[in-house]
């Protein structure tokens, strides 16, 4: 499978983490997640050892996961403490796989790889999520599509006059080209600015309900910045042509991608604004129309690109690329060299360790 394992992803938003047993297919693997007694997280397997029952069928007892097939119970390190059938002896085996968890930016973060490995920084800097100036409306989406065709989408600014004629189509943002900009951190950024124009629909609803009637043209501009493995962090905004960006209206928004399988992903959103922080009608109509352009007009689109390339790899269709690809092409190649060099390093540690088990004298 190409994900890039020793990274993190957001398992959840924080506030569906409670005592109750949420599960979640992540990398292809069944994981659970939970609260123990003092609040804090846990995420291990969702599969029983025993005889493979789904865990979050069970229930929370004294800060244990309790089995629904034949009751053993595991603790929060994964080890199982107690088995209420005959003598009661816990098996041998009879323990959980753990990931580590870190909670940050309203997300509960998984580490899917080496804990060895584990480096916080790789959790993205968006830092707007935790902002109190800022106030996000946050969702999430399930997508019929591998998490590669996502974040070429988020970064594709060519497809928004078409599959977004509703929502955030711009044709002065059509007629601009793409700028790629490179960041030291390995930030690839794809910006296009529309200059002198009509906003798009939702920036109109946004600028009448903060500003009142649309008066004049505006630019529009469009910045999206990947991050490995599958974030991005977009600025999308518009001002009276011309005047400084200060004087228009931005929102920043994340989307963070979790791989469910090769062809299926969780994809985490938020848009964040700095104007009408207590306004529910206008977070109301924030979620609306994003849900509507995620769900209704990329997700349609980017399902109908998983079937059509069929488990195919992106290269191997040689396809035909537009200028506007450019971000995309960029990340692909970016990611494609981790995933390598990853797995590289992984067979290489494998083949250590078979070597020095052969080389180990037999008793
Ligand atoms: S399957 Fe879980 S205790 Fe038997
Ligand atoms: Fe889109």
């Amino acid at each position: 499978m190409a994900f890039l394992r020793n990274a993190w992803y957001v398992a959840a938003w924080s506030n569906e983490v409670s005592d109750n047993l949420l599960t979640r297919k992540i990398l292809g693997e069944q994981v659970l997640l939970y609260r123990d007694g003092a609040g804090e997280l846990v995420a291990t397997t969702n599969v029983c050892p025993h005889r493979f029952a789904p865990l979050n069928m069970g229930r929370v007892v004294d800060g244990a996961i309790e089995c629904p097939y034949h009751g053993l119970r595991f603790d929060a390190s994964g080890q199982c403490v107690y088995n209420p059938d005959g003598d009661g002896a816990v098996p041998v085996n009879a323990r959980l796989k753990t990931y580590p968890v870190e909670e940050r930016l309203g997300a509960a973060w998984i580490w899917m790889g080496d804990p060895a490995k584990i480096d916080l920084a790789m959790i993205p800097d968006f830092e707007f999520l935790d902002d109190p100036a800022y106030h996000a409306v946050t969702g999430l989406i399930h997508v019929r599509a591998n998490y590669r065709l996502i974040t070429d989408n988020l970064m594709d600014q060519a497809h928004l006059h078409m599959v977004h004629n509703t929502t955030l189509a711009c044709d002065m943002v059509r007629r601009a080209t793409t700028q790629l900009v490179r960041e030291s951190d390995g930030t690839i950024w794809a910006n296009r600015l529309g200059e002198a124009g009509e906003t798009p629909a939702i920036f109109q609803m946004m600028w009448q309900a903060n500003r009142g009637p649309i008066e004049g043209d505006f630019d529009h501009w469009v910045e999206s910045g990947w991050k490995a493995p599958a974030f991005v962090r977009n600025n999308t905004g518009v001002a009276p042509h011309g005047r400084p960006r200060e004087e228009g209206l931005e929102t920043k928004n994340a989307h963070l991608l979790t791989p469910e399988t090769e062809t299926t992903t969780h994809y985490f959103w938020a848009i964040s604004r700095t104007f009408d922080l207590n306004n529910p009608e206008l977070d109301a109509n924030i979620r609306i129309g994003t849900e509507h352009a995620f769900i209704n007009e990329d997700e349609v689109i980017l399902h109908g690109v998983q079937e059509m390339m069929d488990g195919q790899d992106f290269w191997s269709l040689r396809p035909a690329l537009m200028q506007a690809d450019v971000g995309a092409v960029q990340l692909r190649r970016a990611l494609d060299k981790r995933i390598t060099a990853e797995q590289a390093e992984a067979s290489a540690s494998d083949e250590t360790s078979s070597a020095r088990r052969s080389a180990e004298p037999v008793a």
